[in-house]
């Protein structure tokens, strides 16, 4: 049983996902800026609407993020979402915290009125166990960009819809 909470990131919680962005080896320097970008936004605009981060935390005051997501309503769209980042603790991947942290985002999309999730990630090989935990968790490559990211390394898009 998890005993984790979800709850606001808060600015003290910044060092400790930036330490997990790393420590994945799955992101490289330019998109760990970008995923920290995306924090700034969240934590210092306090208007902004586009963005919604969450972690999932121990209960308690002081307990570090084990992982967060970042989502939100996709810029100029009828009620689509995004679902920007997502990371869990190397040393606490596989406990399930990734798909507590996806649920959460689905339904408070949906709880915005949300009809359609779109992830996007990398065809690398790195990346199967990546497509592996969309797959289980009802996402469908919807479409795909050849040599996108890269020659070689394509843009799969996945979508979940919401009935
Ligand atoms: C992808 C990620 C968020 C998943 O989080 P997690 O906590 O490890 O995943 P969960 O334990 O919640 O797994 C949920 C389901 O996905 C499956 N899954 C998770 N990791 C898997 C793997 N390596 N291979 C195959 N299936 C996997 C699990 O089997 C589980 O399904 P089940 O309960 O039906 O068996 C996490 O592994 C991660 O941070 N990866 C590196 C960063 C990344 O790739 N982020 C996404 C790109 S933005």
């Amino acid at each position: 049983m998890l005993n984790l909470d979800l709850r606001p990131m808060r600015e003290k919680d910044a060092a400790a996902i930036d330490r997990i962005l790393r420590q994945t080896g799955m992101f490289t320097p330019a998109e760990i800026d970008v995923a920290n970008e995306l924090i700034d936004i969240y934590l210092h605009k306090p208007d902004q609407k586009d963005y919604v981060i969450v972690v999932a935390a121990e209960p308690g005051v002081d307990a570090p993020p084990a992982g967060y997501v970042c989502f939100g309503p996709t810029p100029a769209t009828e009620a689509t979402f995004d679902l920007y980042w997502i990371a869990v603790d190397p040393a606490r991947q596989g406990q399930g915290i990734g798909r507590l942290l996806l649920a959460y985002a689905e339904q408070e999309s949906v709880n915005q009125g949300g009809r359609l999730m779109i992830i996007e990630t990398s065809s690398k090989a790195m990346y199967l166990p990546t497509q592996k935990f969309y797959e289980r968790n009802g996402y469908v490559v919807e479409a795909r960009i050849r040599d996108f990211y890269a020659p070689g390394d394509d843009r799969l898009i996945y979508t979940r819809r919401f009935s």
